[in-house]
């Protein structure tokens, strides 16, 4: 028996290397999710802080220069010479626009007919009047506010006395925002890099954490595999030792008492299932281990002549059935491949269409080149597979509800093994399957050279 070798380093096998790039994979695609809500949001709040805090820097600015636009209506030259700014106690802020206004900020007075009467302030933009906060998407960005002034109040929204009162004018003031952009360009860059040094960090754990927690996974599956490999392989050889010796007593039924007749035919019976069994097992622990052992013995196979052969095996099985075998050959097909094991592929394939259809029914196999493939297709008018029950067909020993009663015999590893053969041969194997009239299987076969002869 092969025993494992402790001194060896260990190697993920191909399963558990994907299954891990698969875990890296999801959990790098969430945290790219994550991180990115994350950002947007953050973004978003201190944009909106931004702004709010521009806002209000330009309410208390239109405020203050509300209380100069009787002065101006009636002498634009207080613009240039504006009168002293008195206590008046209205509740603002008491300080005069010239005082409050900044750099990159502008003040526009209009009549209560909307015209133009005077300007403080260099940024350039234009956009009509229109009430209430206005952004402009220039260059520079501007963010706008424009008041109406009343003659006992001055802005808009509070409950006035309306007999006495009426509009003043117009104040419009005005800030680039520009430097907002530029914080908030320079926050996202950072953020950004940030995230992404986190997340190649987060990436590169990954890669060591996701080793470590499959190691253990894998060394019991690597185990569990050798298990069933070695003990199929020494099941094999007492299993045809008890075969023969059972053949060879089947073989003279004279020596045996005829109340024991059934009872040997029913053990030939089981060994033989048993032997079957066995060496599937065998096939699948194999391949588990080495999908390139199939590589070994690989020559150029007619498929026409290999479907025939199965064929030929077969066609008892369907003639006790009454089943109708059409064949139908587009045109000659070479793969290179192990014949043993396509043969095998193809005779699971033909058996179980045989098995799953009721008597008298259709079987029809189609064989085709199509670019750089050989498509070969089994369909079956028979019971079919369900959609709920088709993802599970290629599980191992897994069996459809309807296939399980006594008259259909089974171990429920015959789809599992032609998948793996169509594996080993770098092909691909579908399933089209409605209940209660019939399946087709399609299967693949890349027609390379790429296995050495
Ligand atoms: N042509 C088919 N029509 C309907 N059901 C099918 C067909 N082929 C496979 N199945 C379903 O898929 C299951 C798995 O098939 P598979 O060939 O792996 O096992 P099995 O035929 O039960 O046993 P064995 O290992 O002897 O082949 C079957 O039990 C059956 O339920
Ligand atoms: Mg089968």
């Amino acid at each position: 028996m092969k025993q494992p070798d402790s001194n060896r380093p260990f190697v993920l096998s191909p399963r558990f290397q994907s299954l891990r790039w698969q875990i890296l994979g999801y959990s790098l695609a969430i945290m790219i999710g994550i991180s990115a809500i994350s950002i947007i949001l953050v973004y978003q709040y201190f944009a909106h802080s931004l702004y709010q805090q521009v806002n209000e820097r330009l309410k208390v600015l239109a405020d203050s220069a509300a209380h100069s636009l009787e002065a101006i209506k009636k002498d634009k030259n207080a613009l240039i010479n504006p009168p002293i700014r008195r206590l008046d106690g209205d509740g603002d802020l008491d300080l005069s626009w010239q005082n409050l206004q900044q750099s990159g900020q502008s003040i526009e007075w209009f009549d209560q007919d909307q015209k133009f009467l005077g300007k403080s302030g260099k940024l350039n933009f234009s956009s009509p009047l229109i009430l209430g906060e206005q952004t402009l998407s220039g260059k520079p960005p501007i963010q706008l506010l424009t008041i109406t002034v009343y003659n006992n109040k001055h802005s808009q929204g509070q409950d006035i006395n309306a007999s006495e009162t009426y509009i003043v004018g117009y104040i419009r003031v005005a800030e680039s925002t520009e430097h907002i952009h530029a914080n908030l360009q320079r926050l996202l860059w950072g953020f950004s890099i940030g995230n992404l040094l986190t997340l190649g960090l987060i990436g590169f754990g990954g890669i060591i954490l996701t080793r470590q927690a499959l190691k253990p996974l894998a060394k019991s599956y690597e185990q569990l595999q050798q298990f069933t490999g070695d003990a199929s392989h020494e099941l094999r050889s007492p299993l045809t030792a008890i075969k023969t010796s059972v053949e060879v007593l089947h073989s003279h039924p004279e020596r045996i008492h005829p109340q024991d007749w059934e009872k040997l035919t029913n053990i030939l019976s089981a060994t033989e299932q048993m032997k079957h069994l066995v060496e599937d097992l065998l096939l699948l622990a194999r391949t588990d281990n080495d999908l390139d052992f199939m590589a070994q013995d690989i020559v150029n196979i007619p498929l026409e002549d290999l479907l025939d052969d199965v064929l030929l095996s077969l066609e008892p099985q369907a003639e006790q059935k009454a089943i109708n075998v059409k064949v139908h050959y587009f045109q000659s097909v070479i793969v290179q491949g192990n014949a043993f094991q396509l043969q095998r592929l193809f005779s699971n394939l033909l058996n179980n269409a045989i098995k799953y259809t009721p008597s008298e029914g259709q079987i029809k196999i189609t064989l085709q080149q199509e670019e750089k493939k050989a498509i070969i297709q089994i369909e079956d008018s028979g019971i079919g597979i369900s959609a709920e029950q088709l993802p599970f067909i290629f599980d191992r020993f897994w069996r459809a509800e309807s296939a399980r009663t006594p008259q259909i015999k089974g171990t429920g590893l015959g789809l599992a093994i032609a998948e793996s053969i169509v594996q080993a041969h770098e092909g691909k194997i579908t399933v089209k399957s409605q209940l209660n009239k019939g399946s087709c299987f399609t299967v693949y076969l890349p027609i390379t050279t790429h296995f050495q002869e």
